[in-house]
């Protein structure tokens, strides 16, 4: 039985002291989270130790972060390593999202090489996948997933594979209000596990989580997330609203 993930991305919205009005709100709503679903914000850098601290307030609520090096130290200015998020309290990090394969250069071989790290230092990373529009039209969607897949999860062993967390974030739907309809994305769920039967072994693709990313909303979470192989969500817009993040999380509550 796989558990949801609730994961928040605020991207690069939510400074220190946004951040710790969020979890007063959030507070407001409810100071536990639960256990059915895992309940996650990935917050800007330097928003990392006061939503940490902040979270605290909120037992079950985690905080992780949007993006890592790859190499442990040394003179990459600006950087920040996986050892460095592990020591201040974060368990996942987001790895490979479209922005950052867009405006940013990421290659599948730099992600690749993120997600090895963070498996290395004992973060989980959240892999993002996903075709441009294009790519949709053209009827690419698969290739280019499966591509993005291999890239970044080839040899990686079973087990490490099995502690991964994968992102379908269509990047058409990412702050566009159009979501991929629940059909479109159960398809490409399953897909993602035919994908990762083929890297490990059926019962790691039976076990990883796979989330939906692009607009996903209160008004559209519950037919998505009904969907078999839809795991939970990665949430942009809507989660940088206590109320409308919490509202996403009771849905998953519902369903489990
Ligand atoms: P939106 O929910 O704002 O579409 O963003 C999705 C996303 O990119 C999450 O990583």
């Amino acid at each position: 039985m796989r558990q949801f993930l609730i994961a928040g991305n605020w991207k690069m919205n939510l400074g220190p002291a946004e951040s710790k009005a969020f979890f007063t709100d959030m507070s407001a709503l409810t100071n536990d989270v639960g256990t059915k679903a895992e309940v996650l914000v990935c917050a800007p850098f330097v928003s990392l130790s006061t939503a940490l601290e902040a979270a605290a307030s909120v037992k079950g609520f985690q905080v992780g972060a949007q993006n890592l090096h790859f190499e442990n130290n040394g003179a990459y200015t600006g950087e920040t390593s996986a050892s460095m998020l592990k020591e201040l309290g974060c368990q996942y990090v987001i790895v490979g999202h479209s922005e950052r394969r867009e405006y940013f250069g990421e290659t599948d071989e730099i992600v690749g090489k993120k997600v090895a790290k963070a498996l290395q230092e004992g973060l989980t990373p959240i892999l993002c996948v996903g075709e441009v529009l294009a790519e949709r039209k053209s009827g690419e969607q698969n290739k280019v997933v499966e591509t993005q897949l291999k890239g970044a999860l080839d040899g990686l062993s079973a087990d490490q594979i099995a502690k991964t967390v994968i992102a379908y974030e269509p990047v058409w739907a990412i702050g566009t209000g159009e979501v991929a309809s629940p059909d479109q994305a159960q398809e490409m769920h399953k897909f993602i596990r035919a994908v990762l039967a083929e890297l490990a072994d059926e019962n790691v693709a039976a076990s990883v989580r796979v989330l939906y990313g692009g607009s996903m909303k209160p008004d559209n979470a519950e037919e998505l997330l009904g969907q078999p192989d839809v795991d939970g969500g990665l949430i942009g817009g809507a989660s940088m609203k206590a109320d409308s993040l919490f509202k996403i999380v009771e849905i998953a509550n519902k369903l489990t």
